[in-house]
């Protein structure tokens, strides 16, 4: 009898802690899909259940722009009241025209932009939301923010900096060796031809997660 009471409470936890989640999740989506950027609020639930999930300690993302994919990264850590995500971007033009020629209509659009804006109000929202203990602010490319992590540190990674074949390529390159076996991999816009070497690469040393891939961007889990 002792076992059946303790049984049916431990479900009902179990029950009641995983709608607290769903209700939380669905409250994130909500003022995710007001912030500038190009998360998807699909790609975001996914996100957000995968650290759920496996309870990370270092997520890292390389292109953060408003926070669209990162606000729900830092709020799903906030959940679990542990780990921190690395928000590595410039926010800077010339980082962002790298590689782009000047006929490239992605060299026009990153030329207006106003990217301090964008970052202040970034940083708004991670003040307003709470969320600066879950989450460190790392203004300067991938590239140079390498040297903090220490290899096969990194529980999940979202690749989402620059686009072109060089950068992407090289983020996939430098990164790989700082994830831990069995992290993961989330590669954005896997549909731009420019993007191609960079995930061919990521296929060759790691698993691709068909079930939670789409045209759009690709999870890999690391070998
Ligand atoms: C496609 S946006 C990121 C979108 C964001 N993850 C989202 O889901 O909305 C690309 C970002 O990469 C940043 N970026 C450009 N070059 C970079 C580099 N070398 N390293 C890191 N970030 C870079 C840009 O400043 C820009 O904010």
């Amino acid at each position: 009898m002792i076992t059946r009471i303790l049984l049916m409470t431990c479900i009902s936890i179990g029950l009641c802690a995983d709608e607290g989640w769903k209700t939380y999740q669905k409250d994130t989506l909500k003022m995710q899909s007001k912030l500038p950027g190009w998360c998807t609020q699909e790609k975001a639930a996914k996100m957000m259940d995968l650290i759920y999930e496996i309870k990370p300690t270092v997520c890292v993302e390389i292109g953060v722009f408003g926070g669209s994919s990162l606000i729900p990264t830092a709020r799903a850590l906030k959940y679990l009241k542990q780990g921190k995500v690395y928000a590595i971007d410039p926010w800077a033009r010339l980082e962002c025209l790298e590689g782009y020629s000047d006929q490239d209509p992605n060299y026009e659009w990153w030329s207006q932009i106003n990217l301090e804006q964008i970052y202040q109000d970034f940083r708004t929202a991670l003040y307003r939301l709470r969320l600066n203990p879950y989450c460190v602010v790392m203004r300067m490319t991938g590239e140079k923010a390498l040297e903090n992590f220490t290899d096969g540190s990194i529980d999940i990674l979202h690749i989402d900096g620059n686009h072109t074949e060089d950068v992407a390529l090289r983020d996939a390159q430098m990164y790989l060796p700082k994830m831990k076996k069995g992290g993961y991999i989330w590669f954005d816009d896997a549909n731009w031809s420019s993007t191609r070497k960079a995930w061919e690469f990521l296929s060759l040393n790691c698993t691709k997660d068909e079930e939670h891939s789409t045209n759009e961007y690709f999870l890999f889990v690391v070998r």
